[in-house]
C-alpha cells in the first residue's frame, strides 16, 4: 500500500467513527423539538366523551385552550388546560368547580367578566366528571416546568422565577 492510500483509509475510518459518535450523541440527547407533543390524557373514551360534552355546553373554550383549541374571538388570558392534571389533583378541581366563589380558592387578576365562573350550579355528577377529566390531562416530565411556568404567568401576570 502506498503512503497516500494509507492516509485516505485512515481519514475514511475517522469519518465513520465520527458519524457513529454523532448518531449516538443525538439519540441520547434529543432536543425538546424532537420529542413531539408533551400532552396526553389518561381518561377512558367514555370519560372523554362525557367531559367534552360538558366542556362544550359550558363554553369553557371561550376562555381556555385545550388540545390547542380555543375560540379565537376571545382574548381572555386564562391558563391553558393542557397538562393541568399534572399540576393539581382531582379533589382540588372538584372543590374549585363546586365553590360558589372560585376566586376564594384561586385569586384572579382579571376583570370580573373574564374570571373563572362558578360551576356550583352543575349537578354533583357533572362536577365530578369535569374534575376527573381535568385530573387526567397530563404532561410529560420533560415539559412539566414549561407548563408550570406558563400557568403561573397566566395567573399572576408576572415572570416565573423558580
Ligand atoms: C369567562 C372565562 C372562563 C370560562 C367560561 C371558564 N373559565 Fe376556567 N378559568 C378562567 C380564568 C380567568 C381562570 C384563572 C383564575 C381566574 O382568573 O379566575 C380559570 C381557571 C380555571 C382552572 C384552574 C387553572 C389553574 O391554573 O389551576 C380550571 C381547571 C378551569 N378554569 C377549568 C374550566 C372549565 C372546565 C370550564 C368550563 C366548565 C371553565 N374553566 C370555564 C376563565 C374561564
Amino acid at each position: 500500500m502506498k503512503r497516500g492510500e494509507k492516509v485516505v483509509l485512515v481519514l475514511m475510518a475517522l469519518m465513520v467513527v465520527g458519524v457513529m459518535l454523532r448518531n449516538w450523541w443525538v439519540s441520547d440527547h434529543e432536543t425538546d423539538k424532537d420529542r413531539g407533543i408533551p400532552f396526553y390524557t389518561t381518561a377512558t373514551p367514555e370519560l372523554t366523551r362525557q367531559a367534552s360534552e360538558l366542556y362544550r355546553q359550558q363554553q369553557c373554550r371561550q376562555c381556555h385552550s385545550l388540545w390547542s383549541v380555543r375560540n379565537m374571538m376571545e382574548a381572555v388570558p386564562a391558563p391553558a388546560l393542557d397538562g393541568i392534571g399534572s399540576l393539581r389533583s382531582e379533589e382540588w378541581f372538584y372543590q374549585y368547580f363546586s365553590s360558589p366563589n372560585p376566586q376564594g380558592i384561586l385569586p384572579s387578576r382579571l376583570k370580573a367578566e373574564y374570571r373563572m365562573p362558578s360551576y356550583a350550579g352543575l349537578s354533583d355528577d357533572e362536577r365530578r366528571t369535569l374534575a376527573r377529566y381535568m385530573a387526567s390531562l397530563k404532561v410529560q416530565d420533560w415539559y412539566l416546568m414549561e407548563t408550570r411556568k406558563a400557568e403561573y404567568e397566566k395567573l399572576t401576570g408576572k415572570e416565573y422565577r423558580p
